[in-house]
């Protein structure tokens, strides 16, 4: 995965370039580069690392100054983290410069032909192949040639292109990968990967689909497919804000994301809750009321913190709506010849909406006629236009690579979801009632965990030096001792595992030695007294328990090390309380450690390749 950003228009493309690049760098950060053709003559600087020594690299260099341009910042699939494999990329002959998102999968034999036809390369990338097939097509139509050359590749991308010989057009096209395009006034278009690169020049987008081809110029722009048939695309309203994709006060994301949370929630469930009736209201999925009534089974698919959001939906359906229910890594269900039966819905649960894994798992289950929802926070994103029906996270745009409110809203949805189908099965409007009473309590219950943030990151500087960790839960909250976990790999890079804490005795007990951190989820419910005896476990083998509690249990902290509290609330919307400690620790850890946060090593904020 990567971000591009390409201009035409009448301004200096420079500034909204590297700005819009700067706010998607969260896709990816092993190098950026920008192409920009100014008095006929394509100019292109790459550089390894952050957009910020790209944009010292040109500072001050007239030759950057022309009106039409691209950029890209990426993550890398094909070729190591050199200049050389940076994007733009370039053809040997007609001075075309190309940015890509997404992996050209026929590169290799394309690349054979093309050497065949004299062309030689300077990279080890997919990308490469395609601008010099480009280049091999091109006969003074750069369109023309863009549509050509995508009739030849399979794969995934969403590419800009600009050629010398053709000052004034930028040409994009879309297939698997996510792309936009912002229309200006006075016919000024800024093309991106996502709207954050956008939202400061224009409200005004279209979303390209797959295969389409859009070409714009001073004339204004167009849109067909691959094979030329022009199409009439739907200009739609950017559904975001300048301040929701700045830092506002905070050191990073990730902080303010965390501290967003009550509002996330509040956000997530005003006007789902019909107090008077005792039901969820979901508009995204009345029109397959019927088809939820008949369904006799659900699988939810996910990745990473989404699949865990997705194994608390699990308990929450089995609990609540008594439907048998089955939780699976999106990339091993799509391969391995799942079993569809009648009646069985397929949930995708997705912050960005464009997880490849996740969403070619999506089309497997669809292609076995299973009606899918999708769990979306990215409005118009893949997954949300290709589910059958959906509900949005509605938490806003999250910008921090290790994903926070994003989970909080996945856990919402999914037990908004497990009510509203609970009661057209088993659940009275009584017993509805007491739990969107308790999900209404939610947001000011969190806010209350997060005044304890100076206490959580002083007991997380006490453990910072130690390299294994041990994340701990049952029930409700195994999945979250799974995202504790998560959280502290991908930020802190500290080694940490995940368990049901039943599950440590089985052969994990024999890591822990003295002082090894062991953080349990120990708030009160059904397994509490259980709990507690893996905890003594763990103790009378040297470990340090930290554990995570609920409010007034003032005896648990006669048997830990540490303990962090959270407020009382029924055992199905536990996890979004008690993942708030977990994520503070990671957070705190990573700053201890002197990481960069939003920007981990070699993690991108979605996985767009499979
Ligand atoms: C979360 O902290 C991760 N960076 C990652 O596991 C993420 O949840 C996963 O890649 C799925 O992404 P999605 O929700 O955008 O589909
Ligand atoms: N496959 C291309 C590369 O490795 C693009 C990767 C990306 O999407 O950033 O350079």
């Amino acid at each position: 995965m990567c971000g591009i950003v390409a201009y035409v228009g009448s301004k200096v493309a420079r500034p909204i370039l590297l700005e819009g690049l700067k706010r998607l760098e969260y896709r990816g950060y092993d190098s950026a580069g920008i192409a920009v053709l100014t008095g006929g003559k394509l100019h292109v600087a790459r550089r390894v690392g952050r957009v910020a020594n790209l944009q010292e690299a040109i500072e001050g260099q007239a030759a950057f100054d022309g009106s039409l341009g691209l950029c890209h910042t990426r993550w890398a699939t094909h070729g190591g983290v050199t200049d050389f494999n940076a994007h733009p990329h370039t053809d040997d002959r007609h001075g075309i410069a190309l940015v890509h998102n997404g992996i050209i999968e026929n590169y290799a034999a394309l690349k054979t032909y093309l050497q065949e036809k004299g062309h030689s390369f300077s990279s080890q990338t997919d990308t490469e192949v395609l601008v010099m097939l480009i280049g091999e097509l091109y006969e003074g139509d750069l369109e023309k040639a863009v549509q050509a050359a995508l009739r030849e590749v399979t794969g995934a991308y969403a590419i800009c292109v600009i050629c010398e010989k053709e000052p004034g057009v930028l040409v994009c096209a879309r297939k698997g990968s996510p792309l936009m395009v912002g229309i200006g006034s006075d016919n000024e278009y800024v093309v991106a990967s996502d709207g954050a690169a956008i939202i400061a020049h224009t409200g005004r987008v279209v979303m390209l689909d797959d295969y389409n081809v859009v070409k714009m110029d001073a004339g204004g722009f167009r849109t067909t497919d691959i094979h030329n048939t022009p199409l009439s695309p739907r200009v739609q309203q950017l559904e975001i804000e300048l301040e929701q994709i700045e830092l506002g006060g905070f050191t990073h994301f990730m902080l303010k994301e965390i501290f967003e949370q009550p509002k996330s929630v509040r956000a997530c469930i005003s006007g789902r809750l019909d107090m008077r009736e005792g039901r969820v209201v979901l508009g995204g999925l009345s029109s397959f009321a019927k088809e939820l009534t008949k369904a006799r089974r659900v699988v939810i698919t996910a990745q990473g913190t989404a699949l865990h959001a997705a194994m608390i939906g699990r308990y929450m359906l089995e609990d609540l709506a008594k439907i048998p229910t089955q939780t699976e890594y999106a990339s091993e269900f799509r391969y391995r010849n799942p079993v569809i039966e009648e009646n069985t819905v397929v949930i995708a649960v997705s912050q960005s909406g464009e997880t490849a894994d996740t969403l070619a798992a999506l089309h497997e289950a669809k292609e076995r006629g299973a009606l899918a929802l999708g769990v979306v926070n990215v409005v118009g994103s893949s997954i949300a236009r290709e589910t059958d029906a959906g509900v949005y996270l509605r938490v806003g745009p999250e910008i921090g690579v290790a994903s926070t409110k994003a989970f909080i809203g996945q856990v919402t949805v999914l037990s908004l979801i497990s009510m509203y189908m609970a009661r057209k099965r088993f659940m009275s409007a009584d017993q509805c009632l007491d739990l969107m009473k308790e999900m209404e309590a939610i947001p000011g219950k969190i806010e209350r965990i997060l005044e304890q943030a100076g206490r959580i990151k002083r007991i997380t500087e006490k453990y910072v030096e130690r390299e294994n960790w041990l994340f701990l839960g049952r029930g409700y909250n195994y999945p979250t001792a799974l995202e504790g976990a998560l959280k502290l790999k991908e930020i802190s890079y500290i080694h940490a595992e995940g368990m049901p804490a039943a599950e440590m005795k089985h052969g994990p007990i024999a890591l822990i030695n003295e002082g090894m951190p062991a953080v349990f989820i120990a708030n009160r419910g059904r397994q509490y007294e259980k709990v507690m005896s893996n905890i003594q476990e763990v103790r009378s083998r040297g470990g340090h328990v930290i554990a995570v509690a609920t409010e007034g249990d003032t005896e648990i902290a006669k048997h830990v090390q540490d303990v962090m509290y959270v407020p009382d609330v029924c055992e199905p919307l536990s996890p979004i309380l008690t993942v708030v400690p977990l994520q503070l620790m990671a957070y705190y850890a990573a700053v201890a450690r002197g990481h960069d946060v939003d920007k981990p090593r070699n993690l991108a904020k979605s996985v767009t390749v499979e």
